[in-house]
């Protein structure tokens, strides 16, 4: 029995209607295992901009801070321009570096009732089991920016120590995989890739000798992704390189909508959240589809809370639903269900297995 405090985040569009799903999956695991989950919403992104002014506002950090973890939905729209000076997106990075979530891992797998949903060969498909680890922290997106009239500056730096702790992370979780570490980088331009490539050799080399490691370079490894991506394991690359392949490898599992994900830190202390955004061309029809979300509180279950068992339970009941045939109009054009009917599927399938 377990008590746990969760901070949930449902943000901006499809952002509330798929959180709203995966928080009635995790009352569904509280009461079938006899756990005690308190849940507590809060602010954040556009949401958050309009009530307060700011998109991660003092009291949500605070919350993510105290609580054991963080159910986060998606942020941003079309109200809220990129040029704007204050945006959704910013809540989400300031809160992932306010967090120190420096790993981000993003498993991707096919399951073969969805086969048909990805415009890839289903032979192609067949035994793809991945986990793309993406370095959350740093690279571009924390860089210096700068803009005048006549430029724009975003400067792309990576230390020793941060290319070190993200590269253990993808070679301990390779250890308990296939043992296959691939490194992505584009070292034959980049200066911080080179520190990549050299860094990560030299940690897997000295402190993982049973991992197999292998340098690609991005844009060889984008193709690679759709032309055999059984061959991968783990993945492990900066900010802006995982952020791009982890959308291209989702037309693997046949929609954006099924990827899962996990921030982690040094300690418990997770975010979890879909790899998707906020649909704004879907969002208020109830149509999302939720099993990315809920199975980003699967990895919560396991990976802050330390409950597999439960975890292992979603995640069954999330393969049974699909297995059934209940998808939502990303998956099929054949009577698609909407975002709660999905919902209740994976909780009457959880309730069976979790006897
Ligand atoms: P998006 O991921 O929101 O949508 C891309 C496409 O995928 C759209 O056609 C959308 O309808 C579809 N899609 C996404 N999730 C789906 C789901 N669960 N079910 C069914 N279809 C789904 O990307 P975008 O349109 O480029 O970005 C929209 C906004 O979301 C932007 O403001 C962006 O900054 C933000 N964003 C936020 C996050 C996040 O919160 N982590 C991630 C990505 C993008
Ligand atoms: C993601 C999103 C974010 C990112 C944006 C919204 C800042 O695309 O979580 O993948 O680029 O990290
Ligand atoms: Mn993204």
């Amino acid at each position: 029995r377990v008590s746990a405090h969760l901070a949930v985040l449902a943000g901006d569009g499809i952002g509330p209607e798929v959180t709203a799903q995966a928080v009635r999956v995790l009352r569904a695991v509280a009461e079938a295992y006899g756990h005690i989950f308190e849940l507590e919403p809060a602010l954040v992104g556009g949401a958050a901009i309009d009530a307060t002014g700011a998109p991660l506002p003092p009291e949500t950090l605070a919350l993510c801070q105290r609580a054991d973890a963080v159910l986060f939905g998606a942020i941003g729209g079309p109200r809220w321009g990129p040029s704007d000076k204050v945006r959704p997106e910013q809540g989400l990075l300031a809160l992932r570096k306010g967090l120190g979530l420096f790993a981000n891992l993003r498993p991707v797998t096919v399951n073969p009732r969805l086969a048909a949903a990805s415009p890839l060969k289903p032979e192609l498909l067949a035994g793809v089991d991945l986990v793309v680890v993406r370095e959350l922290t740093g690279g571009l997106y924390f860089g210096e920016k700068r803009r005048d009239a006549a430029s724009a500056f975003d400067a792309c730096v990576y230390t020793v120590p941060e290319i070190e702790r993200v590269v253990r992370v993808a070679a301990r979780l390779a250890q308990r995989r296939k043992k296959r570490l691939t490194s992505v980088d584009k070292a034959n331009v980049l200066e911080t890739s080179r520190l990549w490539r050299e860094t990560a050799e030299r940690v897997v080399r000295t402190e993982f000798p049973d991992v197999a490691l292998e340098h690609q370079l991005v844009d060889s490894c984008a193709m690679l992704l759709v032309t055999r991506p059984a061959a991968f394991d783990v993945i492990v690359t900066e900010n802006m390189f995982g952020d791009i392949l982890t959308d291209e490898a989702s037309v693997l599992a046949g929609s954006i909508g099924l990827l899962p994900s996990a921030s982690l830190g040094e300690g418990p202390r997770g975010l979890y959240e879909p790899i998707h955004g906020s649909a704004p061309d879907i969002a208020g029809k109830g149509i999302a589809n939720p099993y990315g979300t809920i199975l980003s509180a699967a990895m919560l279950l396991r990976l802050s809370l330390g409950l597999a068992p439960e975890a292992a339970v979603v995640e069954a009941a999330v393969a049974d639903a699909l297995a059934r045939g209940v998808l939502t109009a990303d998956l099929t054009r054949e009577r698609p269900v909407g975002t709660e009917e999905a919902g209740t599927a994976v909780i009457h399938a959880l309730k069976r297995l979790a006897v």
